[in-house]
């Protein structure tokens, strides 16, 4: 079934690939640059101990055997644009989870249901209401900056990328940013409980409690405000108050459901990418050169970045009907990959692609899949673009001899869903700290007119 390749001069037998692998995972480019090349439509079937641990997660519906990955942008397009045909509803992961559709869901979920749920959430991510973030950001990066400067080493995922990420998600919901640890665990709960034991489940419904009582006690204030003519810009008071096309509003409990997808999906996501700009800036160091020469490249930078190391390797989808997808027949309720990660490689779209460029093309850098596609693309795309725009660009002015700590190894993910560093050892010489701008929030307008 399979074309034998070569896997870095070696010869390459896709039967070998095992998505779920955290040792594959570790030079998981090269498998995809094969699988592209020589089984772009890659077929897994579990073995019984994989079989017997995504099936027995407390959500599941109904077995999970096999599953198909796709690795061409061409077909990884086509999924993502026909949801009517390959369904979110049973879940992100390989296992078939049980709906829980029509209850604010987004991710999890088709049809009217989600187009629901994206219209009374949408407005919490407009322009208007993600602007004032920034200052903020800017403030909290360079606190955060300050606080470790003088050690001249970290783990810059645990002391930089989550406390960036979790404190721009506290602020978007209208949190101090002195409760950003909370939020980092409550979405860490969040995400456990997929793929996770009966403890990971109990902590995630003891997290989704939690926000529960966060938007009982805030609510009734943001009415209040609201009553008296006050202009909130937060998430939650939109999610709260927006309505769908027939006035209806969320439910409380469709409310904590929805929040809890911005703590899921935006944490660890953004903290990931942010990681994996920095390793490839370090091990690029001309284009970081070109970069500090032209800050201007930020925005193609970012984009770059994301489009060279998409931290979500892919989200799964289910066949609704029998049907075909490059030559591979698909039976109803198959679980299906298409993988971003891959599609973001693929040489029929993007010039060059392993090379890594801060000033490629936008037109190209378009083409990315990192944020998915369709009804379904990420509602959070705008605001992870400004962590990542401001985020990188104070760390490198600010550490200008920022370098890879060479004593230590990073280390790459194993999550099934993510691509990309969860720890990530940086040093640098606490006597060439460069100080804070004056004016964060000329600083943060200035970088982020700049990305655009
Ligand atoms: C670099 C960071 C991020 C990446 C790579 C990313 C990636 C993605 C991808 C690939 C999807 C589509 C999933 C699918 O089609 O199955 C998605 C959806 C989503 N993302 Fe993000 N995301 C990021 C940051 C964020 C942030 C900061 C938030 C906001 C709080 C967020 C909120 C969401 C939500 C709510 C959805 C569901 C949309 C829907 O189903 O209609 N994401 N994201």
């Amino acid at each position: 079934m399979y074309d034998q390749g070569t896997f870095d001069g070696l010869p390459y037998d896709p039967a070998e690939y095992d998505p779920r692998s955290p040792q594959v995972k570790q030079n998981i480019e090269a498998h995809f640059a094969a699988l592209r090349q020589h089984c772009p439509v890659h077929h897994h079937v579990f073995s019984e101990a994989e079989q017997k641990e995504i099936n027995e997660n407390p959500f599941v519906a109904g077995p999970t055997t096999d599953l198909y990955s796709f690795l061409k942008h061409s077909d990884v397009e086509r999924i993502l644009q026909n949801p009517d045909e390959f369904l979110s509803i049973e879940g992100a992961g390989p296992e078939r989870m049980t709906p829980v559709e029509g209850t604010g869901m987004l991710v999890w979920s088709d049809g009217d249901p989600h187009r629901r749920s994206r219209k009374i959430c949408l407005p919490a991510f407009s322009p208007k209401n993600i602007a004032p973030l920034a200052p903020m950001l800017q403030v909290r990066i360079d606190d955060l900056i300050d606080g470790f400067a003088h050690k001249g080493a970290i783990d810059l995922m645990e002391e930089f990328a989550l406390p960036v990420t979790s404190s721009m998600i506290a602020h978007l919901i209208g949190l101090p940013i002195e409760r950003s640890p909370e939020i980092l665990e409550w979405g860490q709960a969040i995400i456990g409980t997929f793929g996770g034991d009966d403890e990971s489940y109990q902590k995630g419904l003891w997290s989704l409690g939690k926000i529960g009582e966060f938007l009982a006690e805030v609510g009734p204030d943001r009415a209040r405000r609201l009553a008296e003519g006050e202009e909130l810009f937060d998430a939650v008071t939109h999610v709260l108050t927006s309505t769908d096309e027939n006035g209806s509003r969320f439910t409380p409990q469709e409310a904590v459901v929805a929040v809890s997808q911005f703590l899921g999906a935006g944490i660890e996501s953004s903290a990931t990418a942010m990681c994996n700009g920095i390793y490839l800036l370090c091990t690029n160091p001309d284009e970081r050169r070109k970069l500090a020469d032209n800050p201007k490249l930020i925005g193609t930078a970012v984009e770059e970045i994301l489009r060279f190391m998409a931290p979500i390797e892919g989200t799964c989808r289910t066949a609704a009907e029998d049907t075909e997808v490059a030559g591979t027949r698909l039976r109803k309720g198959q679980k299906i990959r298409p993988v971003y990660a891959s599609a973001n490689m693929d040489a029929d779209v993007f010039d060059n692609p392993r090379q890594f460029r801060v000033d490629r093309e936008r037109a190209e850098l378009s083409k990315h899949m990192t944020f998915g596609k369709g009804v379904h693309s990420c509602l959070g795309a705008a605001l992870a673009r400004r962590e990542l725009a401001l985020g990188i660009s104070t760390l490198l002015r600010r550490l200008p001899d920022l370098a890879l700590d060479p004593t230590k190894q990073p280390t790459r993910n194993p999550i099934f869903l993510v691509h990309g560093f969860d720890y990530l050892p940086v040093r640098w010489d606490p006597a060439g700290v460069l100080p804070r701008a004056e004016d964060p929030a000329a600083t943060a307008k200035g970088t982020l007119a700049e990305s655009r």
